[in-house]
């Protein structure tokens, strides 16, 4: 590569960079005021992520504010279910609905239209690479099989998803292959986004704390080694963060399970165990997000928490999880100017 490197990039390669690189979860979103404008503009979410026109704009909108180390493609992990036709809907306030699936209609899944549905989403990526800084990282994403099966079992988000977890009891065989057709056509659209000008993906498997030990190694690890194997195999060299929200202990054999290169971590995991968990490779994290609603001596005290204990070793800064819509935009300068501004 010329002129400046990736950052990302270079953690991501097991390199430490100092200060660390930083980007945020979820750091185009409503807390914007841009983003509501172009929201708006755009009438339904769902037309957000599929007009690239929209979704390069609000990709770049926190990227030109802010000027963080990555941008993340503007789309949503359940465009697979809703390439999957399970109707799916973003109503105001009520956040994702779809209708749930059974056991005949997963037997029935077919992936052939899944790609061919989301090209908007490819061609958007496409324009970013195009348009975005050199330095500045392009991440691709989608949900992990577990996290997105959660949703397309209940058909909307729930607080312990309850439903995914005694489906997964009672109908092991149709469970097992949901969670392997969602492995086989997410990995194939993480190559579509990484053939389409992503320089790493992530992969968000946010409920995963919601599962005991031998779920987590089966639904949440199984399903995500395999996406990352075949990715592999069809891209040798393609980086890959993981994140799996809650993991707790599991995540002490994750990165090894998964063939990670870096893993995400949210605010409850301890930074004395992140230490740990960072000496067989790069992490990601774990500011909790109410430190950048709270702000001031509340947000200074976190980020100094992470540099002090993570800064000297592979370390990209984020959140433990998505900035919410309350945050203050001024805090999020402050957060970054204070980790500009580190020195180990
Ligand atoms: O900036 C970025 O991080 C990229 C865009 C992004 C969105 N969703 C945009 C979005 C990413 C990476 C996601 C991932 C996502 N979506 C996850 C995994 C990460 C996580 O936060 O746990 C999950 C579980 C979803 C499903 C989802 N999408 C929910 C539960 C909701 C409703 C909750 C809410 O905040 O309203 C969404 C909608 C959504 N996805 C919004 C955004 C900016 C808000 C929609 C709006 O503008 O009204």
């Amino acid at each position: 590569m010329t002129g400046t490197p990736r950052r990302i990039l270079s953690v991501l390669e097991g390199k430490t960079v100092s200060p660390p690189p930083i980007w945020l979860m979820r750091q185009a979103g409503r807390y914007l005021p841009e983003y509501r404008e172009t929201r708006a503009r755009a009438g339904g979410f769902l037309d957000l992520c599929y007009t690239p026109e929209f979704a390069v704009e609000v990709t770049l909108q926190p990227i030109r504010r802010y000027g963080f180390d990555a941008a993340i493609l503007f789309s949503d992990i359940l465009v697979i279910p809703d390439a999957l036709k399970r109707n799916v809907r973003f109503v105001q306030g009520e956040g994702p609905q779809m209708d749930p699936i059974d056991v005949s209609e997963i037997l029935a899944l077919k992936a052939d239209g899944v790609l061919p549905h989301l090209q908007p989403v490819l061609e958007t990526v496409r324009r970013l690479r195009a348009t975005l800084p050199q330095e500045t990282t392009l991440l691709g994403f989608c949900g992990a099989p577990w996290t997105v099966a959660t949703y397309m079992i209940a058909g909307h988000g729930t607080s312990d998803q309850a439903p995914a977890r005694l489906f997964a009891y009672r109908h092991p065989e149709a469970f097992e292959k949901l969670l392997s057709f969602l492995a086989e056509v997410s990995a194939q659209y993480l190559i579509a986004q990484i053939d389409a000008g992503a320089d790493a993906v992530q992969i968000f498997d946010s409920w995963a704390g919601v599962l005991g030990e031998t779920e987590f190694d089966a639904f949440a690890a199984k399903p995500v080694a395999r996406m990352i194997e075949i990715v592999r195999q069809a891209r040798p060299g393609a980086k890959v963060i993981a994140f799996a929200k809650g993991a707790g202990l599991n995540l002490k054999t994750y990165r090894q399970k998964t063939g990670a290169d870096a893993i995400g971590l949210d605010w409850s995991v301890p930074l004395s165990f992140a230490q740990e968990l960072q000496k067989d490779g790069p992490v990601q994290g774990n500011l909790d997000p109410m430190r950048v609603v709270a702000g001031g001596k509340a947000l200074d005290d976190g980020i100094d928490a992470i540099l002090q204990v993570l800064g000297q070793g592979p370390l990209i800064f984020n959140l433990g999880h998505g900035i919410t819509p309350e945050a203050d935009p001024d805090n999020v300068t402050r957060l970054i100017e204070r980790v500009r501004g580190w020195k180990a």
